[in-house]
């Protein structure tokens, strides 16, 4: 059987598990066939700049449990990606001479949303590619869960934990403010495993009368502290109004820079003496070692990948579905994403458990 040539690159922003699913593509690859693995630096960039190397075998061993990623990423928006910039580059045209150039067979990209966007345009441009989910957001269409999701939801509860204790001792409100620009889905993971009081989430938008009325009742309950999981990409519920432009302008204008501090804001206002503080882990739900669910969830991504090139079956994008790993086609993913419903059934567990959703 010919050689087969993979190229390979991560995009965007990174996350845990990222190296564990390079590791198994690479190691199912070796095993299935007689393989070359190219690695491209930098996402799309190095796929446009033509930065790439042939690796060797033993340089995919010891990454299981290394966070981030050995190919380097960058964020490459895919509404430019058909615009011809100063430089002169057409990207699209660079990024298909760059594959033959490698004399690829293939290419697998291992992405959220904007990857499979411009990863869909490749396999429309007629480039043999394979997706591969990630992102700490869990936002991606088809598929139940990206790696990296289940290592940053143990990261923001572990943040949310440790919050709960000096939250009590002080009789505090703390507000701590999860990642997730456009979806909840980490905020309200996290939110319920840490026992948070309080959950808001981009889905739903928030009434603050609403947190007001829980902070009050928890207060009424002598439980003198209260934890709000608050994701990035909050709102309340006259924001939700605005376009995502004229909400960004008017924050700036009355000079909040995030959501959790206007929220401690406008809660220290209305509810006289009490202390209120911000607690922002931002790129640290990014960082370190992935979980033992997410090593084996990228192992699991790798291989199916493997699988797919072996059936050389391309423009599609692996998935979980049901708890069995398969795929959906890249063009039915692309563009789309996957929201947190308002009616879902986590939402309706949480607020049986008496979570106030500011709604
Ligand atoms: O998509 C993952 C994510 O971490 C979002 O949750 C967050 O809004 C964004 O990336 C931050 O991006 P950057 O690393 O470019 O600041």
């Amino acid at each position: 059987m010919k050689k087969k040539r993979i190229g390979i690159l991560t995009s965007g922003g990174d996350c845990p598990g990222l190296n564990a699913t390079i590791r198994g593509v690479a190691r199912a690859a070796y095993e299935m066939f007689d393989t070359e693995i190219v690695g491209i630096a930098d996402g799309f960039k190095g796929l446009i700049e033509g930065d790439y190397r042939t690796f060797e075998k033993h340089e995919f061993s010891g990454i299981l449990t290394r966070g981030g990623t050995i190919l380097g990423t960058s964020r490459q928006p895919f509404s430019a990606m058909r615009v011809i910039g100063d430089n002169n580059v057409d990207k699209v045209a660079a990024m298909k001479a760059n594959y033959k150039r490698m004399n690829l067979d293939c290419l697998v990209t291992l992405g959220g949303n904007g990857t499979h966007k411009t990863a869909n345009l490749l396999a429309q441009e007629g480039l043999n590619i394979i997706g591969l989910p990630k992102t700490i957001d869990n936002d991606i269409y088809g598929t139940d869960v990206t790696f990296g999701f289940h290592t940053a939801v143990d990261t923001a509860t572990d943040v949310i934990d440790r919050i709960h204790t000096t939250a009590a001792s002080h009789g505090r409100c703390m507000v701590v403010e999860i990642m997730g620009n456009n979806v909840g889905w980490l905020t309200l993971y996290a939110g319920l495993a840490g026992g948070a009081d309080v959950i808001l989430l981009p889905e739903i938008p928030y009434n603050m009368d609403e947190v007001v009325r829980k902070v009050k009742e928890r207060h009424a309950a002598m439980k003198t502290f209260c934890i709000l999981a608050v994701a990035e990409g909050a709102m309340s519920q006259a924001e939700a109004r605005l376009k995502k432009k004229d909400r960004l302008l008017r924050r700036q204008q009355q000079h909040f820079t995030t959501i959790s501090q206007r929220v401690a804001i406008e809660l220290e206002e209305r509810l006289p003496g009490m202390e209120v503080r911000v607690v922002i882990p931002g790129h640290i739900q990014r960082g370190g070692s992935p979980s033992a669910y997410d090593r084996v969830l990228a192992t699991r991504f790798g291989a199916h990948a493997v699988e797919l090139i072996n059936e050389n079956l391309f423009g599609v994008t692996v998935a979980m579905i049901g708890n069995t790993v398969d795929h959906n086609p890249l063009a039915e993913v692309a563009g789309k994403t996957k929201p947190v419903p308002a009616d879902h059934q986590m939402v309706t567990v949480a607020r049986r458990m008496g979570i106030n959703f500011g709604a």
